[in-house]
Formats: C-alpha cells, sequence, structure tokens
C-alpha cells in the first residue's frame, strides 16, 4: 500500500490539452500511472495520447465510471471551477499543480471538499508520488529518473512529507541514496491556504500499514510542525518522526518563496518548531545533509540490521538495465522467469531499450519491426561483408561483426536520419505555421539545393516495398499515427507533386513509427542490427558450409535456390 496515489487509482487529468497536461500525462503513464480520462471544456471527443477527453468530469465519471485522483493543469484562474466539478463529480482527491492560485479560491475549494467529504492537494504542488507504483503531479521529472532516485518500499518504506517542491525530491534522492526505501513522497504545497496538511499527511502515513517512519522536510511559518508535535505528544503519531526543518536563520518578517513560510508575531519559528517537535519525541536534525544518515539509524535500530546489502555498499557505479543476485535476475524490475514466454522478443527489446513493457498491439508492431529487416538477401553490404570475412576462415563472432560494422549511415542507418528529418519537418510546420506538405516541400528545395538526400525514402529495386504498407497498417492497428508518420506521408506527397517516385522505404518507415513511439533515434540502428543479425548468422554459416575459402565474391548475380514461395500454415503460426 501507499498513500495517495498507486497503480490502481484511476487518476482523471484536467487541462489534459494544455502544453502541461500532455506532457505530464506521457510522463505519469511512463511510470505506472493509470490515467483513464481528460477533461478540458469543449474538447470532450478528442484523445491524447490514447487517452480520451471529456467536457466536464461528470461526463467522464458517467462514461467510465468512479474516478479516484483528479490533476489538475489548469491556469490559476480556472482552478477553482475546475477543483469544485472534479470534487462534485465524486472524485475524492484533486491534485492542484498550478501556482498562483488566489487564497479565496483555495478556500472556497476547501469548503467544496469539506461539504462532499473529500481532499485536496496543493495548490501549488508537484504531487505524490508512491516508488515503484505511480505519481501524481511532476515529482520526479522523467520516469526512468525517478526510478532511478526512489525505492520502492518493499516491503515497508518511509513516507516523506515535504513543505517544499524541490526538497521533496531531493529528499526522497537522498534517501534512496543511502538504500532507504519510501512508500510515497507528498509534497503538501507552500501556500498559505493549503488541503491536505502536514499533521493531515503524516496521520495518513500512520494509518498505512507499509509506511514505517514518518519524514519530513519541514520550514517555518504556519503551525503545521507544531499540531504533528501535538499529535505525536497525544499518541495519535505513534511512528518515529524524523525532520529537518528549513530556515533557520530567518528573522521575524522573513518570508521564503512560499506564501505559508512566514514567521509572524513570533510564531512558526525555527526554534519553536524544533522545541515542539523534540519535546513530543521526533529526531530533528540540524543539518538537512544529517537527514539520511539519521533516517539510517532509525531504520537500523528498528529492524536489528543494515538496510543495504552488502553489493549494495560496495557498488561504486550504477546500471539501471537488469539487476542480478543470486538465483534472481531482473530485467529493468520483471523477473526474467515471468518474461520468458510470456512476452515476444520485440516487446523484451521494447522493454530493454525504453524501461517499459509495451501494449500488446504495440508489441507485435515492435516484432514486425523486427521481422521486415531480419535479411535481404545476399547483395546488401552487411551480407556482402560477412560473408567475404566469413569466407578468409574468419569465425562466427568476426564475421557478423564485419557485417554489423557496415551498417552505417547508408546501409540501415536511414533509420535515425529519416526520424530526425521527419521532426524536422513537423516543427517546421508548428514553428510557420504551415501545412506538413507545405513545409515538406520548403524543407525538400531546400535539400535538394544544398545537394542533400532526403533519408528513408526511394529504393534502389522496389518501386512498392512490401514492408511498408504492412508496417503502417500495424501502426494503424496499434493507434500510432503521430507527427512523424504524417511527416513521411507529407514528404511522399511532395516527392509525388514534383514526379518523383520516391515512396517512403522500410527504414522511413521504420524511423517514422519507433519516432511515433517516443523512442530515442540513438537507438534506431540498433533496432536495425537487432533485426538483421540472424540474417547475417544465416549468411556466414552459408558461407562456411557451401563455399570455397577466398572465392571471389560477385556482388550481384547469383542465383536463389531455397523452397519455393510458400504461405503460412496454421500450425506455423504461434
Ligand atoms: C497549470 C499550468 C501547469 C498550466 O500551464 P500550461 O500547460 O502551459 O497551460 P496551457 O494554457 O497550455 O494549458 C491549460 C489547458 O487547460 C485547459 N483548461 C482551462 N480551464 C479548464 C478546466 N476548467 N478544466 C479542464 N481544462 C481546462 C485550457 O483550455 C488549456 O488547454 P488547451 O491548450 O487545449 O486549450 C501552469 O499554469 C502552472 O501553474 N505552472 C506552475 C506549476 C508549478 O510549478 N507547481 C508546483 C510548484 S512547486
Amino acid at each position: 500500500m501507499a498513500i495517495l496515489i498507486d497503480e490502481k487509482k484511476r487518476v482523471l487529468v484536467q487541462g489534459i490539452t494544455g502544453r502541461e497536461g500532455r506532457a505530464r500525462t506521457r510522463l505519469m503513464r511512463e511510470y505506472g500511472t493509470n490515467i483513464i480520462a481528460g477533461v478540458t471544456p469543449g474538447k470532450g471527443g478528442q484523445s491524447v495520447l490514447g487517452v480520451p477527453v471529456f467536457n466536464t468530469p461528470r461526463e467522464a465519471v458517467e462514461s467510465l465510471g468512479k474516478i479516484d485522483v483528479s490533476v489538475v493543469f489548469v491556469p490559476a484562474a480556472g482552478v477553482k471551477e475546475a477543483a469544485i466539478s472534479a470534487i462534485e463529480a465524486g472524485i475524492k482527491l484533486a491534485v492542484l499543480v498550478p501556482d498562483r492560485v488566489p487564497v479565496w479560491d483555495a478556500m472556497e475549494i476547501a469548503a467544496a471538499a469539506k461539504a462532499h467529504h473529500a481532499t485536496f492537494l496543493g495548490p501549488n504542488t508537484l504531487g505524490a508520488l508512491s516508488p515503484g507504483k505511480a505519481v501524481v503531479g511532476m515529482i520526479g521529472g522523467r520516469a526512468e529518473s525517478a526510478r532511478q532516485w526512489f525505492k520502492p518500499g518493499v516491503p515497508k518504506g518511509v513516507g516523506v512529507i515535504s513543505r517544499s517542491g524541490g526538497m521533496a525530491s531531493s529528499t526522497g534522492y537522498y534517501l534512496g541514496q543511502v538504500g532507504v526505501r519510501i512508500s510515497t513522497i507528498v509534497h503538501i504545497g507552500g501556500d498559505a491556504v493549503i488541503g491536505i496538511r502536514l499533521p493531515d499527511a503524516a496521520l495518513m502515513f500512520e494509518a498505512d500499514p507499509l509506511t514505517e517512519a514518518i519524514v519530513i522536510f519541514g520550514e517555518i511559518g504556519s503551525s503545521q510542525e507544531e499540531e504533528l508535535a501535538q499529535l505525536i505528544a497525544g499518541g495519535k503519531i505513534t511512528k518515529s518522526v524524523i525532520a529537518y526543518i528549513g530556515g533557520k536563520a530567518a528573522r521575524e518578517g522573513t518570508r521564503f518563496s512560499h506564501a505559508g513560510a512566514i514567521i509572524e508575531g513570533g510564531r512558526g519559528t525555527h526554534a519553536g518548531k524544533v522545541k515542539a517537535l523534540r519535546e513530543a519525541g521526533a529526531t530533528v536534525v540540524d543539518g538537512f545533509g544529517d537527514l539520511p544518515g539519521a533516517v539510517v539509524e532509525i531504520l537500523t535500530k528498528m529492524k536489528g540490521e543494515s538496510l543495504m546489502s552488502e553489493a549494495e555498499q560496495k557498488a561504486v557505479w550504477h546500471s539501471a538495465i537488469t539487476r542480478i543476485e543470486p538465483n534472481k535476475v531482473a530485467v529493468r524490475g520483471y523477473d526474467i522467469a515471468d518474461l520468458m514466454g510470456r512476452v515476444s522478443f520485440g516487446a523484451a527489446v521494447y522493454l530493454i531499450l525504453t524501461g517499459e513493457l509495451p501494449s500488446t498491439a504495440l508489441a507485435r508492431l515492435m516484432d514486425a519491426i523486427l521481422v521486415s529487416s531480419i535479411d535481404h538477401g545476399a547483395t546488401p553490404p552487411s551480407a556482402l561483408a560477412a560473408r567475404t570475412v566469413a569466407s578468409t576462415g574468419a569465425t562466427l563472432s568476426a564475421s557478423v561483426a564485419a557485417g554489423i560494422m557496415s551498417i552505417n549511415r547508408h546501409h540501415g542507418g536511414a533509420i535515425e536520419d529519416c526520424a530526425r528529418q521527419l521532426k524536422a519537418i513537423a516543427d517546421r510546420a508548428a514553428r510557420e505555421s504551415i501545412s506538413l506538405e507545405e513545409a515538406a516541400m520548403r524543407t525538400l528545395a531546400e535539400m535538394r539545393e544544398a545537394g542533400e538526400r532526403m533519408s528513408g525514402f526511394g529504393h534502389r529495386l522496389h518501386t512498392k516495398d512490401p514492408r511498408t504498407a504492412r508496417l503502417f497498417e500495424l501502426a494503424r492497428e496499434a493507434g500510432v499515427d503521430g507527427a512523424h508518420m504524417q511527416a513521411a506521408r507529407a514528404v511522399e506527397k511532395a516527392f509525388a507533386n514534383a514526379k518523383k517516385s520516391l515512396p517512403i522505404n522500410v527504414d522511413g518507415a521504420i524511423g517514422a513509427i519507433l519516432a511515433d513511439l517516443g523512442m530515442t533515434p540513438a537507438a534506431f540502428n540498433g533496432i536495425f542490427m537487432i533485426a538483421r543479425t540472424p540474417g547475417l548468422i544465416a549468411h556466414v554459416i552459408e558461407e562456411q558450409r557451401r563455399e570455397r575459402p577466398m572465392r571471389r565474391i560477385d556482388p550481384v548475380n547469383h542465383g536463389y535456390d531455397g523452397p519455393p514461395s510458400r504461405t503460412i500454415s496454421k500450425s506455423d503460426l504461434l
């Protein structure tokens, strides 16, 4: 368990069509958040990254059933209306990310939440993150970083409550560095009026069976730390509390960047908070740098054993790909025995390169990409290079390596170049507010002028590459049709208008599809290498078995004497 958010909670994103809403939806989903719907008034019926958009939270609930959490990425002036409409639709937790929400609006949201037995986090919050489960809001940034920084609470972890956004992530990061596992990190927000306050979050962690201690990044101003001290003293919080309070050097009237962090009339001082917490029995460290060590000391005492394995303690560098322990192998966190026989090779390739398992449709697409490039006869440079080296008596590994070494910009490498060129065309269309067709035409004209070639179009043999149409068909089935694929069609059209028959080829199709999947172009040639390796091995073995050493290999003139054309029978299918 965790508090506020986990991978099962059904999440709505309000403002999903906006810049931040769209970007965060992708990041939250990559981390594991179950985002089922989005809301932007007037944009109902659209979809963002495959998530259906509704006009109001009520419509979303009526169409999809219960929604647990709504995260709001709506500019400050619209937050009151957005939050109240979510609360009135029966959503019990609203996470209000925007800053500069008027205090009066926050008070009205609080009244609506109270009337509907709901709660809200923020405003001006980075949200909450339960390591290894889900994130709601902005904590941790990229999923891969968040995965590396915050150690999941398996089986238990500490709960982190922060009044500062930046320090919420930093606290989680430094705790992870010393092997401390975390159940949930909560940034409560620094505004004067907020929903879930520090004592409320502490009570949630107290009730959470998988939280073993509570770590606080507090600060001057308000009475939240003093209220927490009262809860500890009164026996309402029994778990160990380890705290750091920022703002020691602040004088009366000093205001941090947070509206709520101000000392007034002698209340909310650093000394007062430290004294109250210490007297109640909490551990309060003097410097932020002492916090991780203090947490380790308390947890070690509680458990009677060291938090980090010997191997973890000795580690001087880290890799986030595969974890190896005696009798255990986990790829990107998944037990290899669990993956075997259950996910296809394409899905495993996607997993190891992106860190996440693909959906079933994406796995099919990935498999199709790998199958499409498995071999292309004996004439491509990689096959010729592999055969030539094999004919010298070289080993299989040396011969295949020679083939792989010939995969470069003009062979296989068109995938990466094409993806980058398509992105430039899509970016240009957006930047210059012109259609993709116009952007493609202008770019091609400039390239012609500069004597450059568009990668991924035309083929020395095929006029209609059989692999391309099938890949686009599978991409459509998987719901993939983003800016790169659209730009590819625009380029094809621009060539056709110029009376040039240069249809998109398999490299171009793969580049466009992989880029629309959000994969990094740096890996694209690698995907071609993965796909082509079985073909190269077959060529090397055939060369070694059938041909004499040091033969003169004709690069073009050779025949085919394998099985005649045949179709796949049912028993051949998986
Ligand atoms: C909330 C915030 C992220 C939005 O920024 P943005 O994404 O750049 O804003 P945009 O205008 O692109 O998008 C807002 C979207 O909300 C939509 N929207 C407006 N009112 C809405 C409502 N009641 N319900 C749902 N959506 C609504 C808008 O229509 C817009 O979508 P559109 O572009 O498709 O029309 C930004 O205003 C903000 O507050 N940033 C700071 C957040 C922060 O740092 N917080 C934590 C600090 S520790």
